[in-house]
């Protein structure tokens, strides 16, 4: 049984079906703000239009670099599109050191471009005379006016390299490629998520909604051109266009302040960002561990937690006591023990610093890490929810990718137990997790940005 004061603080945690309803409205009036060009500017939710118009056919057929920057890792691809749906590829990931994703702008496009030339001679594809396109997936917020313009609008994720905001990333990578000497054009520049519907449209063509539960969450879907009153391109035909949502920045204007609990507050004042990305901090990876990590040291400061251990827990170099030092991958560890041996709940406390747990310490932590991901994952599903209700068709697929939503042993259940109850009745939905990452959307993206005819002389 638990305590009074723990159970309060799992309660605070704890979202209602009509708060989730409540929710529901809220996104979609933020939407529809971003949407409009009378609001837009002022809109936390900046629902960005993508100019990708076109979804794949599987009749692409092109050679194509990639780059895949904002997630775990930092990848460049080689990737043939064969037609026929068939692809290939081949990839390597680079390190971004915490020192480029904090320093100075020019260095970052620098060392990508140090990357990809490192990569291309592996290839044997560096000074050949061809020059490559190459599809940049860059997973932050982006204010687009064509397919190869994209300003920063903010870092997200860590992120805070200075002179970028602001700034056209195409032309400043574009810039370090070419004082690298590389005969490489790039062509279009998308968001992850944007990545992740392109692939998914690739395979099946009710794909509408790209989504990732990774270090950050965010989702694009495709819109009716005449809903996006921001839209400066053309309106030929499919009158439609890829929005990137930025949900991360939902609630930045304080509307989701009350489902937010003081260990949310904490968590956003020691980001790089504080009072940004409120959505996201109460979702993603990069903060979920943290929110426990906080609750657990709140429980232990109250005498609630680890009481046979103040000896060692006094140590105030443990990862306990340090930012960052309970990983979200811990949470998923923590929840995969079923019954009451709590294996993997035990190696997660000693790894952290406590030895020899006991089982109430356990039940405690995991009841914590359950509801912390739970509360993630109805947030994810309400959002979810209002896109696929929207796009009103009787199928819909969302493509998925990113760690939290691969890794996490309940998170994918909870959240579809969420939407079966949110989305309407007469829409059924599918989710489907991508499987190369959204490098093979940005190749295809650029493909389609060439001309289909573009092939390897
Ligand atoms: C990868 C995609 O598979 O998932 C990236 O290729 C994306 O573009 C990433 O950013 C998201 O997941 P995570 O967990 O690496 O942030
Ligand atoms: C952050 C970024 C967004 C990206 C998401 C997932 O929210 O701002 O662009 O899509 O993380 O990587």
């Amino acid at each position: 049984e638990l305590n009074d004061q723990i159970e309060t603080v799992l309660d605070s945690l704890k979202i209602a079906d009509d708060q989730l309803v409540h929710i529901m409205h809220l996104l979609e009036a933020e939407m529809n703000a971003g949407l409009s060009p009378s609001t837009h500017d002022q809109a936390v939710v900046k629902m960005f239009p993508t100019y990708v118009k076109n979804i794949p056919t599987g009749t692409e057929v092109g050679q194509v670099l990639a780059l895949d920057l904002g997630g775990t890792n930092f990848r460049v691809l080689l990737i043939d599109l064969r037609g026929n749906s068939r692809i290939e590829l081949t990839s390597k990931i680079f390190l971004i050191p915490q020192s480029i994703m904090m320093g100075d702008g020019k260095q970052l496009f620098r060392h990508l471009s140090e990357c990809l030339h490192e990569f291309m001679l592996k290839e044997h594809i560096l000074n050949t005379d061809v020059c490559y396109p190459i599809g940049f997936t860059f997973s932050f917020p982006c204010s687009q006016e064509g397919l190869a313009s994209a300003r920063l609008t903010s870092w997200t994720k860590g992120f805070s390299c200075s002179g970028v905001v602001n700034e056209d990333v195409v032309k400043l990578f574009q810039n370090a490629i070419n004082e690298k000497g590389i005969n490489a054009k790039c062509v279009a520049l998308i968001n992850d998520t944007v990545g992740t519907l392109m692939a998914c449209a690739y395979k099946d063509p009710a794909t509408a909604v790209g989504l990732i539960l990774g270090t950050g969450t965010n989702a694009c879907y495709i819109e009716q051109l005449d809903k996006v009153g921001t839209w400066k391109g053309d309106y030929d035909e499919p009158k439609q266009v890829i929005i990137n949502m930025e949900w991360g920045a939902f609630g930045d204007n304080h509307r989701l302040d009350f489902i937010r609990t003081r260990y949310d507050e904490e968590v956003d004042l020691s980001s790089t960002n504080p009072g940004r990305q409120i959505f996201e901090k109460m979702i993603s990876g990069l903060y979920m561990g943290e929110i426990v990590r906080l609750i657990i040291l709140d429980l232990l400061q109250r005498e609630l937690l680890f009481l046979g251990h103040r000896d060692t827990y006094g140590d105030y170099k443990t990862p306990l006591y340090n930012r960052g030092g309970f990983y979200t991958k811990f949470v998923s560890t923590v929840e995969t023990d079923e019954g009451i041996k709590f294996s993997n709940t035990r190696r997660v406390l000693e790894d952290i610093g406590i030895q020899n747990p006991t089982f109430d310490d356990c039940a405690i932590v995991q009841h914590i890490c359950r509801q912390v991901s739970k509360r993630a994952a109805k947030l994810a599903a309400a959002g979810l929810s209002v896109l696929i209700n929207r796009i009103g068709r009787p199928n819909v697929t969302v493509g998925v990718d990113g760690s939290l939503y691969r890794y996490h042993p309940r998170f994918k259940t909870n959240m579809e137990r969420c939407m079966d109850m949110l989305v309407n009745k007469s829409i059924q939905f599918k989710i489907a997790l991508s499987d190369d990452g959204s490098g093979k959307g940005a190749a295809l993206v650029a493909c389609l940005a060439e001309g289909t005819s573009w092939k390897k002389p």
